[in-house]
């Protein structure tokens, strides 16, 4: 399949430069920018991304040079497209200044007459999106125009480093207002560096120039569907695991599900089997929810083990949240051994996850340069998935997908909706919703709380818009009164975002009435709820979860 290779040198904007490619409709994968080659002969083009580092430094990675001579399409963005320079010979230094967030960017090509056709051509089929007439389905049908009447656009900037020697070769096409180097074209080969990035979706016209560049330039075919993912991924878990059992460890999350999903539709119901511990820190009805589903899609071998006793015992006297997540972590990979064990499964048994492509990234698995590790997946390191994993035997059906991907995905395979949709949930559970001690009667006054906003959420609308909301219980109670009683309940807080992808998010602007008839409503059925307050704080600087 025509892939674009994204070279990753840790811009917080990589992954959308993939998420914006496909949803081009054309595959694209991470790598990290200084690893070594991948094998090249699907990849029609490469794009290098930001960084928060600076060429000039030694923490400043560098790809490998033989992208220069594969006679692939190179388009690199700000730190990119700065990389590119230096490596080619030119000369990059530091702003003293920066320029951050709407720039306006004039493009003027260079005289013609200096130029070959060759670059002529090249530069019209990158800066298509730029002639008024072409609109972006134009493109996409491959209907390219010429660009006869450049113009100035808003970019969207952040940068501290500027290019202040053009390499040998390159040619500078377009300037910042404030009189930078904005667009680079190399004269000879189709490589094309833009000081600006147009994943963002406040660029201007970024969508048309990542289009002119995957469809025009690097001549890609939109073969990324969902279809097609299905029919190559279920072909390859066939060859992979004959008529071996497959074991899939299901968390009560989408991706899991999903995954359960098509592994169902891959192999005989009778070689699939599902294990799902019930820690007792769930959302309300989440246990019935997961088994129903899967029974529907036709699981027949479902191990659902309840053991809220043993964590909430576990739990016991337990504040701290890193000591909470450890032993809830510690626990859940004792009880599953355990119970994996009883299943007596031949030893050439297959161990399944719904581990994500983010996932990957996140905790850097080989896939970009980020080890930023955001979530303790009790699975990723637990010494049954390891120790599949050396002996070959994991199979990770999602792990190309973005999560959206993956819903989609769980709509095709039949799955309901309300679990395709349904907020992410951390492994712990409602025990990091539970500031401080974890206590049986918390966990039901949380789930009782936490069921109600969900609902009042669904019911107004909002629930697809937002990104994750769930209640708190603090270890606070404050005084009331109810009828002509003094009250004295515990106060919750209500928490609602909106995010791309977990890693940064804002506050979901409610309309206050809203969220005062949603307290309303929980304060008048939870009775040990006595006061409600709402979250107002975005990531960074604070996290999505509590603890
Ligand atoms: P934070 O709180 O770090 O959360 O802003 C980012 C996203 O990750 C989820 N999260 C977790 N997921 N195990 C998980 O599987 C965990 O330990 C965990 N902690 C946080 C969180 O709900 C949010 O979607």
């Amino acid at each position: 399949m025509d892939t674009i290779l994204i070279l990753d040198f840790g811009s917080q904007t990589t992954e959308l430069i993939g998420r914006r490619v496909r949803d081009l409709g054309v595959y694209t994968e991470i790598m990290p920018g200084d690893g070594a080659l991948p094998d090249l002969s699907s990849v029609r083009g490469i794009i290098l991304s930001g960084s928060p580092e600076s060429v000039y430094t030694s923490r400043g990675a560098a790809p490998d040079k033989r992208i220069y001579t594969a006679g692939i399409p190179l388009l690199g963005i700000c730190y990119g497209a700065q990389r590119m320079n230096t490596d080619l010979g030119g000369a990059v230094e530091a702003l003293g200044t920066q320029e951050y967030g709407a720039v306006t960017v004039r493009l003027y090509p260079p005289a013609e007459a200096e130029h070959a056709a060759a670059f002529r051509e090249r530069t019209a089929v990158f800066f298509v999106g730029f002639d008024r007439t072409a609109p972006l389905a134009d493109i996409l049908a491959g209907k390219i125009r010429p660009n006869e009447d450049p113009v100035s656009f808003v970019s969207w900037m952040s940068h501290g480093d500027t290019l202040t020697r053009l390499a040998p070769g390159f040619r500078e096409y377009g300037r910042s207002v404030s009189g930078f180097p904005a667009v680079i074209v190399h004269e000879d080969y189709p490589w094309f560096g833009l000081q600006f990035h147009p994943e963002v979706t406040h660029c201007q016209r970024g969508l048309e120039i990542l289009a002119a560049f995957v469809f025009g330039v690097c001549k890609c075919a939109p073969e990324w569907t969902m279809e097609q993912y299905v029919e190559t991924v279920s072909r390859s878990i066939y060859r992979k695991v004959g008529d071996n059992p497959v074991l899939l460890l299901i968390s009560g999350g989408v991706d899991s599900s999903v995954a359960g999903a098509l592994l169902l539709k891959t192999l005989p119901e009778a070689q699939v089997h599902f294990m799902y511990l019930d820690t007792g820190l769930m959302r309300k009805d989440e246990t019935l929810e997961v088994e129903s589903g899967l029974t529907r899609l036709g699981a027949r071998h479902l191990h659902s083990i309840r053991c809220e006793e043993e964590f909430l015992d576990a739990l016991r006297g337990a504040e701290d949240p890193e000591v909470k997540r450890k032993i809830i972590g510690d626990l859940f990979i004792t009880i599953q051994e355990r119970e994996v064990a009883k299943l007596r499964l031949p030893p050439t048994y297959f161990l399944a996850q719904g581990t994500l492509y983010t996932d990957l990234i996140e905790s850097g698995k080989g896939v970009g340069t980020k080890a930023r590790l955001i979530k303790s997946h009790h699975n990723v390191g637990s010494p049954l998935v390891q120790a599949k994993r050396e002996a070959g035997r994991i199979i990770e059906p999602l792990d190309r997908l973005y999560k959206d991907e993956a819903r989609r995905l769980g709509g095709m395979l039949g799955m309901d909706r309300a679990v395709i949709n349904r907020h992410p949930f951390p492994g712990p559970g409602l025990a990091v919703r539970i500031i401080g001690e974890v206590t049986k009667e918390k966990c039901a006054i949380l789930r009782e709380a936490d069921a109600i906003y969900i609902a009042e959420l669904k019911r107004r609308g909002l629930y697809d818009k937002i990104w994750q909301a769930f209640a708190v219980l603090l270890p606070v109670r404050s005084v009331g009164v109810a009828g002509d009683l003094r009250k004295y309940g515990w106060v919750l807080a209500l928490r609602a975002v909106v995010s791309a992808d977990g890693m940064t998010a804002d506050v979901y602007p409610f309309l206050m009435g809203d969220i005062i008839e949603i307290a309303t409503v929980i304060t008048n059925t939870v009775k040990a709820v006595g006061r409600v307050t709402y979250d107002v704080s975005s990531k960074p600087p604070a996290t999505i979860e509590w603890e």
